[in-house]
């Protein structure tokens, strides 16, 4: 059976030379398996220039697991997070913060307006209690961008701290921690780096991990407890994934040889571009305008036609090698796409021709498609 590709944000399609890098069986506690960890956080470091600033801390689980451990250890229990909200994952980050006990306030715009810097400032100068700002930087569930190095650049003004997921982001659009201050940059193996998922990592600002001892709620959570570990025995402080790691590594050997991110990020606009213009010319409407949408997923309006079911779509699709991804939004019915993974233009092409067809042989009548809703 040939396998689907994937056009989902996570786990997504990889290489065959990333896959078979997990063919191999790792001890934990053997050298070159530690050296293999230390060389993919050396490479990682790299990708944002903060090799002097900050440290690499890798985690076992999915991405959450790292949001989790971030907040928990670098803000202290006495701290109080300004949470920008956008959708699901801004969401995802008050609910964390909720869970462990510490004190947020959220600020929520809408699912197609990015926070604003101005935004930002307004909420810090209103509330001297804050002391963090968490955010999002490419909000998955729509595709939305939100201005980072502006926001950061606030923060920093105002002499607060920052903890960014970029979850959907890191490895493709530019973040160079030489000019972006934060104290946490959240990311995970399986996303823009086209690893497999299983693995995530924080960039940790050493002073601020430094200053987080006792801080985490959690033993496994523990980023303090995680990087000491690591830093002076050279292994991973529970088992770690190993498969992950390996496959991780080799990701960072193509990432490498295709040109790093800025080849990254010409291949993922360039996928996106070609998506966009392939389900413009069908009369899809794509959710978010040009200029707030990341090239790392497009969120689309779904056909206004009661023959449409998201299920029966995704099926057919299936059907014809392309997995996508359903809405996540309340308000308006939508489906997803995602732009990254070991895929370029050329499969975009025969995606949009392959939802195309899905939606004939479903009767959707394609020319009723282009009226806004
Ligand atoms: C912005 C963002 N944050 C966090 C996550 C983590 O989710 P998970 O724990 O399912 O890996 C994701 C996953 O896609 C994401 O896109």
């Amino acid at each position: 059976m040939t396998p689907p590709i994937l056009l989902t944000p996570g786990p997504l399609t990889t290489s065959a030379r990333t896959r078979q890098a997990m063919l191999m069986d790792w001890g934990s506690w053997d050298d070159r398996f530690n050296q293999l960890t230390s060389s993919v956080c050396e490479q990682l470091l790299a990708i944002i220039n903060g090799a002097a600033s900050h440290h690499c801390v890798p985690l076992q689980g999915s991405g959450t697991f790292a949001v989790e451990a971030a907040i928990g250890t670098l803000v202290p229990r006495n701290g109080k997070v300004l949470v920008l909200i956008n959708g699901a994952y801004g969401k995802r980050l008050a609910k964390i913060c909720a869970v462990l006990g510490r004190v947020f306030t959220a600020f929520e715009t809408a699912e197609d307006e990015p926070t604003t810097a101005a935004d930002v400032d307004r909420l810090l100068q209103a509330d001297p209690t804050l002391t963090h700002v968490a955010l999002i930087h490419c909000e998955t569930s729509t595709g939305i961008l939100n201005p980072l190095a502006a926001i950061a650049r606030v923060v920093k003004h105002h002499g607060k701290r920052l903890i960014i997921d970029a979850m959907s982001s890191f490895g493709a659009l530019p973040i160079d921690a030489r000019e972006v201050p934060f104290d946490a940059l959240i990311a995970a193996s399986g996303k823009c780096l086209e690893g497999v998922p299983g693995m995530g990592f924080v960039f940790a600002q050493k002073h601020a991990l430094a200053a987080a001892e006792g801080n985490c709620h959690s033993l496994a959570m523990d980023l303090f407890d995680q990087h000491r570990y690591m830093a002076s025995t050279g292994q991973w402080r529970f088992t770690p994934p190993t498969h992950v790691v390996a496959a991780l590594h080799e990701a960072l050997v193509q990432y490498a040889e295709e040109g790093g991110l800025p080849a990254r990020y010409q291949r993922y606009a360039s996928n996106c571009q070609a998506l966009l213009d392939g389900m413009a010319g069908l009369g899809l409407r794509s959710f978010l305008p040009a200029a707030i949408q990341a090239p790392i997923i497009v969120t689309f309006h779904a056909p206004q036609d009661p023959r449409y079911q998201f299920k029966a779509f995704y099926e057919r699709v299936k059907a014809k090698g392309f997995i996508l991804y359903p809405g996540k939004l309340t308000q308006v019915e939508t489906f997803r796409v995602g732009c990254i993974g070991q895929v370029d233009a050329s499969d975009m092409h025969a995606a949009v021709a392959a939802i195309a067809e899905a939606l004939q042989s479903m009767h959707i009548n394609l020319s009723s498609l282009g009226s806004p809703a």
